[in-house]
């Protein structure tokens, strides 16, 4: 019975789909507005802004204030070179002195081995020297200075994941060291350093008078014999690196400069980045150290929302700028083939409700009303795109679109679903009704109902349970719907 009035009324709604007049998609009709395609026109690298505003950015820094202070987290000192902090922060956090474990069993269970990297002046009477004011700066503290304590100091870097060098040296004259019973520092750095590098002479009045004013002795630095690789952040591949060649490349939605090399925060960066309005969601990172006449100056996490590879990397730098340790990453779409060019069943115009890795529905009574179609004039990127609605107008029944397998999601993790939608096939009256159904394991987490509109990037965000499933149900013959780039990312 229920069927029955269905079947009807869906006879009654293809008479008026087929009454507009429009030719439709299956029969190679044109779109009333083309589809607005990606121009990748002015999207490159914008090396230059990068360059200039590394020449300018002051991220060096060294002990200050008490030691054993807890370790910032990674700062992000520009932004598409706006600078958004300037030189180190203070932090005002209580210290917490450190559990100096080394002199117990937690010490790693693979000791890194370091190598002198520079040394100091000696502790005659009128021996002076400098500390390190270097980039990548992370805590210090006091080591028992009975003996010059190259372990203690090296012990300590070893207790701090991303500690890669040490800076050990007296300071004389300073009163908030560790409650008077030692002068010798040892300073935690991310990066390596020179002794071009040591420029902190001291030179505070920090001690009431009659007391001299700071003075630096016998500073050393020390650095791990191998640097291990950062690890990859969860969501992401490593492409490439490391090489010295920074990506050239369009799709290029801008950089971050960070305090120091942290892959994972360049991720975040990423993750959090606003999408392109043609491009959609951050893709892909570039991080690379920049060294300005030598010297480790700042890191820079270039985004894109077209991944590329090692192939495009052609910035070796320029004047006295150059770039170290460059590493590409792709954020991994757990929708395999989210632009359906993977549709390759002819080379100019076809459709079909479904490939290996795509499955379009039609409800009982439908014809044709999820499809994918190699069609370039369809399409907003490549040349293949999915359509919801009949494709020949004998209907206008919502059809559904699915990834032919669940997707690789991890459970309890939150994820960014994002895709272009275009509906100005048919004029702006039979296309008024568009809507698109966002499911989520089935269920309808949006509804989008953009009227007459050329392709626009929408994004929603969805938990996952693991292996969950997307799918997209709409389109309603003359309002059809196009869908291209579907992505679904972790957050
Ligand atoms: C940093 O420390 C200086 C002097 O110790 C102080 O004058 C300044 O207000 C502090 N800045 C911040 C942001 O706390
Ligand atoms: C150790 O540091 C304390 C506190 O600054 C200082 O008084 C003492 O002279 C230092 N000892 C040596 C051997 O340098
Ligand atoms: C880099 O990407 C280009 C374009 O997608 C591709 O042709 C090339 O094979 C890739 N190179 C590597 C080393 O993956």
């Amino acid at each position: 019975m229920f069927s029955k009035l269905l079947a009807c009324l869906s006879l009654a709604i293809t008479a008026s789909a087929v009454a507009t007049n429009i030719t439709p998609p299956a029969s190679r009709g044109l779109p009333f507005n083309p589809a607005s395609v990606v121009d990748l026109s002015g999207t490159t690298t914008d090396t230059d802004t990068i360059v200039s505003t590394a020449q300018t950015i002051d991220q060096k820094s060294g002990p200050n204030g008490a030691p054993d202070q807890p370790i910032p987290p990674t700062d992000v000192t520009a932004v598409d070179g706006q600078i958004t902090t300037t030189g180190a922060t203070n932090s005002t956090d209580v210290p917490t002195r450190r559990s100096i474990s080394h002199r117990g069993p937690t010490r790693r269970s693979s000791p890194r081995a370091y190598e002198l990297a520079f040394s100091g002046s000696g502790t005659g009477p009128n021996d002076r020297d400098a500390s390190i004011h270097g980039t990548a700066f992370l805590t210090f503290t006091t080591v028992n200075n009975a003996t010059y304590n190259i372990a203690d100091c090296e012990a300590f870097c070893d207790e701090i994941d991303s500690c890669v060098f040490v800076n050990l040296f007296y300071e004389h004259n300073n009163p908030h060291l560790d409650a008077g019973t030692s002068n010798l520092i040892c300073a935690a750095y991310a990066d390596v350093h020179t002794a071009a590098e040591k420029t902190s002479f001291g030179g505070q009045q920090l001690a009431p008078l009659p007391a001299e004013k700071t003075f630096i002795q016998d500073s050393s630095g020390f650095s791990l014999t191998s640097l291990v690789d950062p690890a990859t952040p969860e969501g992401y591949e490593l492409i490439f690196g490391p090489i010295n060649a920074a990506v050239n490349a369009p799709g290029y939605m801008g950089f971050a400069f960070l305090d120091r090399y942290d892959v994972q925060a360049c991720a975040e960066q990423c993750n959090t980045r606003g999408a392109d309005a043609q491009g959609g969601e951050c893709q892909f990172f570039n991080i690379w150290r920049a060294l300005v006449n030598g010297v480790p100056t700042t890191y820079t996490c270039a985004m894109y929302f077209i991944p590329t590879n090692a192939s495009t990397a052609d910035n070796f730098g320029q004047g006295n700028l150059l770039v170290t340790l460059s590493r590409g990453y792709q954020r991994i779409n757990a929708v395999i083939d989210g632009g359906f060019e993977g549709f390759t069943a002819c080379d100019e115009f076809c459709f079909a409700e479904s490939d290996a890795t795509w499955i379009g529905t039609s409800p009982p009574g439908g014809t044709l009303d999820a499809t994918l179609f190699f069609f370039q004039p369809f399409a907003h990127n490549g040349n293949a795109v999915a359509l919801l609605g009949s494709a020949t107008a004998e209907d206008a029944l919502a059809g559904t679109l699915t990834p032919a397998k669940p997707l690789n999601t991890l459970p309890g993790r939150q994820y960014s679903i994002g895709f272009f939608q275009s509906s100005s096939f048919s004029p702006p009256d039979e296309e008024a009704a568009a809507f698109v159904d966002v499911q989520w394991n089935g269920e309808t987490i949006a509804t989008i109902r953009p009227g007459f509109a050329n392709f626009e990037f929408f994004q929603f965000t969805v938990t996952a349970k693991g292996q969950d499933t997307l799918s997209f149900h709409g389109g309603a013959a003359p309002a059809w719907s196009f869908l291209d780039d579907i992505t679904v990312f972790e957050l």
